[in-house]
């Protein structure tokens, strides 16, 4: 399976914030937005990895991440020059998925929580069709809302709907099966001018494919698509990660941890970073590795 973080769109809610830097490259407290969904791809096993983002913002992503060889990855870079919807992330990312299948996610989308990674890689295993992640959440109006039956089919979706059915949010995480490759090509911009998701999603869920992972109560989907709910995303981060000493999507922990690389390779990308409290918990994270070695 390759990934896909899609990580244009021009922050507009988040202005004068967002006017010179991208959205994605904001600190949810110690680091950037984007090593938020990057590690729940590389949690997800995924080492092929593309990053869709505007023009502008490329080199910065490049020079954030380079070619990810430090962490194991092969990280590739495709520019999206207009936010023309979602799905374009697929014609987009095309030539360079070939037969395989995908996982997108978007790059302003943290989640956290037990057990992540057993799920997505259960949801990848003869993935056929496409696998959602539902959230339970106060305001469904604000997203994609599905309706699911009692084994996990999806029944309908309806994108940021004014009377949602359903308190089920579809968060920006999705995969999919090679086909989605086709259903892309053939979709028209909606009313509000875009290619929807949730158009791709009904393709599948016609055809009885589509089906929804409700991520449960002791998980968190945080949003930062306001000042308000980046600051929050930001404490709730601060706060687990003071009260247990360890760091949410440390993404050189997560290389080591899954054999991407060795505490050699681990040590070396901390000691980039010395004076910062990151780099000495990542050099820690490779001392004690070397220690149970
Ligand atoms: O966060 C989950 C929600 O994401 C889903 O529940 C919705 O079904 C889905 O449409 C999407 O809703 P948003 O209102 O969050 O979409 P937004 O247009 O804000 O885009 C989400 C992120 O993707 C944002 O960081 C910008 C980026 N983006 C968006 C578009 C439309 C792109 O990179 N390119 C684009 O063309």
């Amino acid at each position: 399976m390759k990934g896909i973080i899609l990580a244009g769109g021009a922050g507009t809610r988040l202005h004068p914030v967002t006017l010179a830097v991208s959205k994605q490259l904001l600190p949810v407290y110690d680091k950037p937005m984007i090593y938020y969904p990057l590690s729940v791809l590389m949690l997800a096993d995924i080492r092929d990895i593309m990053i869709i983002s505007t023009r502008e913002d490329q080199p910065l992503f490049q020079r954030l991440l380079g070619d990810g060889s430090e962490l194991g990855l092969r990280l590739e870079y495709a520019v999206q020059d207009q936010p023309n919807g979602l799905p374009e992330a697929f014609l987009i990312a095309s030539d360079w998925v070939g037969d395989d299948s995908m996982a997108l996610i978007l790059g302003d989308n943290i989640f956290y929580g037990p057990g992540l990674p057993g799920f997505l890689q259960e949801s990848q295993r003869g993935l056929d069709g496409c696998v959602l992640f539902g959230y339970h959440v106060s305001d469904p109006e604000r997203y994609g809302v599905g309706e699911v039956d009692e084994d996990g089919r999806l029944l309908s979706i309806e994108e940021k709907p004014q009377h949602p059915r359903t308190n089920r949010a579809i968060t920006g995480l999705y995969l999919f099966d090679n086909k989605v490759l086709d259903i892309a090509k053939n979709l028209v911009p909606s009313a509000r001018g875009e290619l929807e998701i949730t158009d791709v999603i009904r393709s599948y869920q016609a055809r009885g494919k589509a089906r929804v992972v409700d991520l449960g109560r002791g998980f968190a989907w945080l949003d930062t698509g306001t000042h308000d709910s980046l600051l929050d995303a930001g404490q709730y981060v601060q706060v687990l990660e003071r009260r247990q000493g360890v760091r949410i999507a440390c993404i050189e922990e997560i290389a080591l941890r899954r054999g991407f690389i060795d505490a050699d390779a681990c040590y070396r990308r901390g000691a980039a970073l010395p004076k910062s409290g990151y780099g000495e918990y990542v050099m820690e994270t490779a001392r004690k590795e070397r220690e149970t070695r």
